[in-house]
């Protein structure tokens, strides 16, 4: 029996035009025989008459071929600003990888889907449940660590936060978790400025946290916090603002042993969220254009920032004391606009996938190891 251990996700908010480009060309079914990937790569079309998760398989050098696309039970939704990126988030399409879950959400439905993953063969999936999001026009998801919750933020005109207890049938509200963020906002979302980004688990769960953009550094945007215990959340979040300097905090990454997170910002470049402390720094970094979503390798104990205006990589070192720098910056195809991205281990190695609406395509890039000079590549 083959073990695929590894697969991660993607979204495509908003490359309506290639997403269902790609997903019309995905007539092959999948072949079973043919099946030697590594893991699958996963995202969504967000079409209004119909969103589906398209998945690809990957192969153990990294290359990614389109096996088939998969309907969610909902309908996608646009944000109504013009722009690659549709639901101005992270994490619209998320995988929990040792349950082998998937999530989406159906931003025209207001709703969430759950898949489960065939553990053996990753390009398998099946919808278990689609339910209600508890608002309006979801954008993103997050898993608990150990797979048994799952929590939507809303970014539409009813807005804000709602969990779920991830059961054997699918989805049950948890009592006491549909909490608002009190944004004036309306549905389909105005962004990308005054959205709400992503929402994350602390690393110590004791917490559900929000990044909202601002606008201008004038204008900027703040995180909400809420309290999570037994019972559900706090009524009412903890705001804590974005320095000065930042404006819209529009990614979460998690820092593994921290409690703590690392924060795109496309006014500034990165913040680094204490949730221990409460508190946030910010960083700047010179030349970036649009550092909007973030991700990190386990092998390389990295992260990177992926910025849509300059279509670069920057990889960023988080020491002990939660300072962050940029080491490296790695360069795609030219105005490829990398948007959502995800971290896939291949044969003991890390590849990041980002979509590229620029060029209707997914970028990849190997990541060599952690060495300071050590150069991504492309494949
Ligand atoms: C976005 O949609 C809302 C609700 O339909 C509307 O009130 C608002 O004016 C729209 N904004 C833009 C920029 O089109
Ligand atoms: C955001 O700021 C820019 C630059 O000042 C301005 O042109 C734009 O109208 C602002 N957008 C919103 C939604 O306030
Ligand atoms: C991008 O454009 C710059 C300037 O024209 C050029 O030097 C560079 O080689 C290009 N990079 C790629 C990856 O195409």
């Amino acid at each position: 029996m083959k073990v695929t251990q590894y697969f991660l996700s993607l979204v495509s908010a908003a490359i309506v035009v290639s997403a269902s480009t790609i997903a019309q060309r995905q007539t092959i079914t999948l072949d079973k025989r043919a099946s030697q990937d590594a893991g699958a790569v996963y995202f969504m079309t967000n079409e209004q008459d119909g969103n589906y998760i398209v998945v690809g398989s990957l192969a153990n050098d990294g290359k990614v071929t389109f096996k088939q696309a998969v309907a969610t039970g909902g309908r996608g939704m646009h944000g109504n600003s013009t722009g690659a990126d549709g639901l101005y988030s992270q994490n619209s399409v998320l995988v929990h990888h040792d349950k082998a879950l998937l999530a989406t959400v159906n931003a025209g439905s207001h709703t969430i889907s759950l898949f489960s993953i065939d553990q053996n063969d990753p390009v398998n999936i099946r919808l278990i449940a689609t339910s209600p999001s508890g608002g309006e026009f979801p954008n993103s998801v997050a898993f608990n660590k150990d797979g048994s919750q799952l929590c939507a933020l809303n970014t539409g005109k009813a807005n804000g936060v709602g969990c779920f207890a991830i059961t054997n049938n699918g989805l049950q509200p948890i009592p006491n978790t549909v909490r608002s963020l009190n944004l004036v906002q309306t549905t389909p979302a105005t962004g990308a400025p005054f959205t709400a980004s992503q929402l994350v688990f602390s690393e110590d769960e004791t917490k559900l946290a929000v990044a909202v953009k601002g606008n201008t550094s004038d204008t900027p945007g703040f995180f909400a916090i809420w309290d999570k215990g037994s019972n559900g959340l706090a009524s009412a979040f903890k705001r804590i603002d974005v320095p000065s300097g930042g404006a819209r905090p529009f990614s979460l990454t998690n820092i593994p042993g921290k409690n703590a997170a690392l924060v795109a910002d496309p006014q500034i470049g990165f913040h680094i969220l204490n949730f221990e402390t409460g508190t946030v720094q910010a960083n700047a970094i010179n030349g970036q254009m649009a550092d909007c979503w973030s991700v990190r390798s386990e092998k390389t104990g990295r992260y990177y920032l992926i910025d849509a205006g300059a279509s670069i990589v920057r990889e960023v070192i988080i020491d002990n004391d939660l300072h962050g720098s940029v080491v490296q910056n790695y360069p795609l195809t030219n105005n490829s606009g990398p948007i959502d991205s995800a971290v896939a281990t291949l044969n003991g190695k890390d590849y990041i996938y980002s979509l590229a609406p620029g060029t209707n395509s997914i970028e990849v890039l190997a990541l060599q190891g952690a060495g300071l000079c050590e150069q991504g590549r492309r494949v």
